[in-house]
């Protein structure tokens, strides 16, 4: 099937009600992308065009989310079901009869693209007039229950609240996902009607409908009953989340990646992990991060956009956000790297150090409790322990400059704008307000007094005075 034969429509209005949540249900985050997101991956994958959302609770937030995306938008207000969700949207899909519509609901994050083209694959072979992802659950619960023929055509589907006793111990659930020839839709959609438990038009009702005007509907089992997961309350958004989880580590593992722990290591849709890279347990990689090869990263790192180098390593409890590490370059434990921050090759950045736009040159070492920002650190730099660059004086952010190989003692504080050149030494404690020259030496600092004999003249004066009150009394 050529991928301009499918055309998508995601239903996504409903209010969401059993999340208890103000926010739309489709916009709940799982693994770190909103539910819609995943969806639409899904849809994409298959070639659909065009894709079209049906909005309506929160629709202003749903559509500014998902703005640029190319998708068409049709807003359902109020929502009455998802059958008049299809039928608001009749527009959209009968201007283009000839192409098959699949129908999603926007509650699926575990829909796979593979399932998708396999029930698209049995929709063409077939040539049935709708085909549906069905699934085989122990605890069918509140999903609509799919009932067949003697002959084992699917002949309706009937919703859980609706269901006689007989039909509720059916097993067999629709996922909520369907492929329509839309000529066949167009027949039968304007028959729904909205005498049921609900008081609302189910798409489900299409079903039959099209069995009595004669068509057959065809089905297709998933194999992975997780993938039917629909989720209407916040645990089940929680459960799907596990699920993506664990199928994002094993998509990753399976390439060579080393996650120790998959089931508290949360890697991102957009995430990578290349093989011989090791994710350390209770580590959140989000957005765009990407690991390479030999890289280790946690336990309890969370990487934000970030690029870890070859055979870095992020140690113990770090935060790191749109930020670059060199090739074996270590950070942390407890290091905490900011926005448009750059770590060079082999530098080291240890504990309690912030960086915030900072670039650290190659080699050059940060290794203790300091706080870097908008500076430029060359090779080979050295910053002791407590350094601090005073970068804002209350309106401005001005930058540091340290070029290459210059030493900054413990504990001084570098007061921005400032350039300490090539190769000098700042002693320790300094307060450096002026540029150091290369190869200088700068003492900001006032100059040590030494009281030969002090503390031995004070302690002496104590005792005898001690002594003599001592005396007194006796
Ligand atoms: C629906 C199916 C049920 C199936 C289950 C699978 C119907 C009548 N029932 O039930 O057979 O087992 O999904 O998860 O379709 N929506 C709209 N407009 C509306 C109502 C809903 O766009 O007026 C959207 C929702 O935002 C949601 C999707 O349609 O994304 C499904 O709606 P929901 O209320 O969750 O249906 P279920 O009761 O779960
Ligand atoms: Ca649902």
């Amino acid at each position: 099937m050529s991928p301009t034969s499918i055309q998508a429509l995601i239903l996504a209005a409903g209010k969401g009600t059993r999340m208890k949540s103000a926010r739309a249900k489709v916009l709940h985050p799982s693994l770190g992308a909103p539910m819609l997101e995943h969806v639409l991956r899904a849809v994409t994958s298959a070639g659909a065009d065009p894709v079209t959302v049906v909005v309506g609770h929160q629709a202003d937030a749903v559509e500014a989310a998902f703005a640029g995306r190319g998708l068409g938008f049709v807003r359902q207000e109020p929502p009455l079901g998802t059958g008049h969700a299809v039928q608001v949207s009749r527009e959209r899909f009968a201007a283009r009869p000839d192409r098959t519509l699949l129908v999603v609901n926007g509650d699926l994050p575990l829909l796979r693209p593979e399932t998708l083209a396999a029930l698209l694959e049995t929709h063409r072979r077939t040539g049935a007039a709708a085909t549906l992802l069905t699934v085989e659950l122990d605890d069918p619960g509140a999903y609509g229950r799919v009932l067949r023929d003697a002959d084992g055509g699917v002949r309706a589907i009937v919703e859980a609240k609706d269901a006689t006793a007989e039909e509720a111990r059916g097993r067999e659930i629709n996922a909520g996902l369907y492929a329509f020839e839309v000529p066949a839709l167009l027949d039968v959609l304007g028959k729904l009607k909205p005498q049921n438990a609900q008081g609302e038009f189910y798409l489900t009702d299409v079903v039959g409908l099209l069995r009595a005007a004669g068509k057959t509907v065809g089905a297709v089992k998933a194999g992975d009953p997780g993938e039917a997961l629909g989720v209407n309350t916040v645990a089940e958004l929680a459960e799907a989340t596990r699920l993506l989880r664990l199928r994002r580590a094993e998509a990753l593992m399976a390439a060579g990646a080393a996650i120790e722990d998959p089931a508290t290591t949360h890697i991102g849709l957009d995430a990578v992990v290349e093989a011989d890279a090791v994710i350390r347990p209770y580590s959140f990689l989000e957005g765009r991060t990407v690991v390479r090869r030999g890289a280790s990263v946690g336990p309890f790192a969370r990487l934000v956009d970030a690029e870890i180098g070859p055979d870095a390593q992020i140690l113990d409890h770090c935060l790191l956000r749109e930020c670059v590490v060199g090739a074996a370059a270590t950070v942390g434990p407890f290091a905490h790297i900011r926005p448009e921050s750059r770590i060079g090759a082999r530098a080291k950045v240890g504990n309690f150090v912030e960086l915030k736009k900072t670039h650290l040159g190659d080699g050059s070492k940060a290794p203790h409790l300091s706080y870097i920002g908008d500076a430029v650190v060359g090779p080979g730099g050295n910053i002791g322990a407590g350094t601090i660059t005073c970068n804002y004086d209350g309106t401005h952010k001005h930058p540091t400059r340290i070029e290459a190989g210059a030493f900054i003692g413990s504990n001084s504080t570098l007061v921005a704008p400032v350039t300490v050149g090539e190769g000098a030494y700042v002693g320790a404690g300094s307060a450096v307000t002026e540029d150091v020259p290369a190869g200088a030496l700068a003492l900001g600092r006032s100059r040590q007094v030494v009281k030969a004999g002090w503390a031995s003249a004070r302690a002496a004066a104590r005792s005898s005075s001690s002594s003599g009150s001592k005396a007194r009394k006796d």
